[in-house]
């Protein structure tokens, strides 16, 4: 077996603070504490989990400070990228010791070099705004980052979602210009998924050369509303993660999983053959 790695990548927590309800509905922190727990038991173990952002729920410091109470419980790598919901300041206060969120002084926008995977964070806030945007100045980063290693398999996470999902309330909060990301995408082969959040639930979209995921929700869902003008709305289907699996024989797969525990596993297979 060659090189391998494995990812593990969970999103929207949007945590509150004491012990309060997200839209009065949602308890979020028991969401995340089950997630971790899920991911903690993990076999075979992952290298690293990713959050791609609304880590919290209005950006609040008391928030952040649950936020890492929660995620103290942990026992994996985890990298930060912030949503529409965060705040970039507070988040970074909350963090010290995440160095890579000091990379850039003022987007949280990161790369990490540390793994067979190369992992490149983007920050598509842009404060007080429910849509995505990256900079010029980022979009300048990110080709000049992904220039310095055509050869190893990397993967892009930003929060907001550069595909149209056809869930027609967030579609109109998605990021902005997303030909502007494909285009420098486009221009570097090796990446093998765009990733992101932002619309709490798992859709596949081609995105310029490669594939883009958006990561279910570990809390709640939007709801899965495909007619024109449908309202805004979520709905607490089954709470989910990512799992990216990369090794040098088969590339990149993503699987996705539930937090929740279902019945099983049952054998497919008795002494006699093929169970009837
Ligand atoms: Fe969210």
């Amino acid at each position: 077996m060659g090189k391998s790695c494995l990812i593990a990548q969970i999103s929207d927590p949007h945590i509150k603070a004491g012990g309060r309800l997200s839209y009065r509905k949602v308890d979020t922190a028991n969401a995340l504490r089950q997630a971790i727990q899920t991911l903690n038991q993990l076999m075979p173990r992952p290298d690293l989990v990713l959050i791609s952002g609304d880590l919290v729920d209005f950006g609040h410091p008391d928030e952040y400070a649950t936020f890492k109470q929660i995620l103290v419980d942990l026992a994996l790598p985890v990298y930060l990228i912030p949503g529409n919901h965060d705040d970039r300041h507070h988040l970074r206060a909350a963090f010290p010791e995440h160095n890579y969120l000091f990379q850039d002084t003022h987007y949280l926008q990161w790369v990490i070099d540390d793994y067979p995977v190369r992992l490149v964070g983007l920050d598509s806030s842009v404060p007080g705004k429910p849509y995505g945007e990256l900079s010029e100045e980022s979009l300048r980063w990110l080709d000049e980052t992904l220039a310095e290693q055509p050869q190893t398999p990397t993967l892009v996470m930003l929060h907001h979602h550069p595909f149209i999902s056809g869930i027609d309330h967030m579609d109109r909060q998605p990021l902005k210009q997303p030909h502007a990301l494909a285009e420098v995408i486009n221009k570097h082969a090796q990446v093998e998924r765009v990733l992101c959040g932002h619309v709490h639930r798992t859709i596949q979209a081609q995105f310029g050369n490669t594939l883009a995921i958006s990561c279910p929700g570990v809390s709640h869902y939007v709801s899965l509303d495909l007619t024109p003008d449908g309202p805004s709305r979520f709905q607490l289907e089954p709470p989910g993660y990512l799992l990216h699996q990369w090794s040098a024989e088969a590339g990149m797969v993503t699987h996705q999983g539930f937090i929740k525990q279902y019945p099983g596993p049952y054998p497919f297979y008795d002494a006699n053959g093929l169970i009837d």
